[in-house]
């Protein structure tokens, strides 16, 4: 049986982020989406609003559970047994970023691997601080956001 974990700060999850977890749960037995409870850092979605909304955008994928952790990713991923870390890329920004992320992941945790999914065509300008600003300016993202989880993104980002 192979798990992986999505790991995020997922504020708010994204039409980006569901094709991943779509894409995921169809390569591993198990994918845990895991939500990063990090203090030092102001979301917009409070850890269990973010957790809610992946719910309810995961209910028909029998085989994907929604977790929060804090601390390395690292430590998780060995506390969860977990086979792999599953992880989007959009573009050679991404690449950057998270080809490092993945070289100081395996520094900490020597079994652990990191597997990229390069994002759908049509996702890949999609971020969750893209929905934010937008919506902080009056836009509308409701292209960029599961459409299930549209009325709590705007009680929360409209106000
Ligand atoms: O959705 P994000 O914000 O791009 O996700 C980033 C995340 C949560 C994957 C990353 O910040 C993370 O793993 N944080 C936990 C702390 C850690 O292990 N950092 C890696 C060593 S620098």
């Amino acid at each position: 049986m192979k798990t992986a974990i999505y790991p995020g700060s997922f504020d708010p999850v994204t039409l980006g982020h569901l094709d991943i977890i779509k894409r995921g749960s169809g390569l591993f037995d198990k994918l845990i989406v895991a939500v990063l409870v990090n203090p030092g850092k102001h979301c917009a979605f409070s850890v269990a609003q973010r957790m809610e909304m992946l719910r309810t955008v995961c209910r028909d994928l029998p085989n994907v559970e929604v977790d929060s952790f804090t601390g390395l990713l690292a430590d998780y991923v060995a506390i969860k047994g977990a086979d792999a870390v599953l992880r989007g890329l959009r573009g050679t920004d991404d690449y950057i970023s998270e080809s490092r992320m993945a070289l100081i992941n395996r520094d900490l945790n020597p079994k652990m691997d990191t597997v990229f999914l390069v994002s759908s065509g049509e996702h890949a300008h999609i971020s969750s601080s893209a929905v934010r600003e937008i919506a902080a300016f009056g836009g509308d993202y409701s292209a960029y956001v599961p459409v299930e989880i549209l009325p709590e993104v705007a009680a929360c980002l409209n106000k």
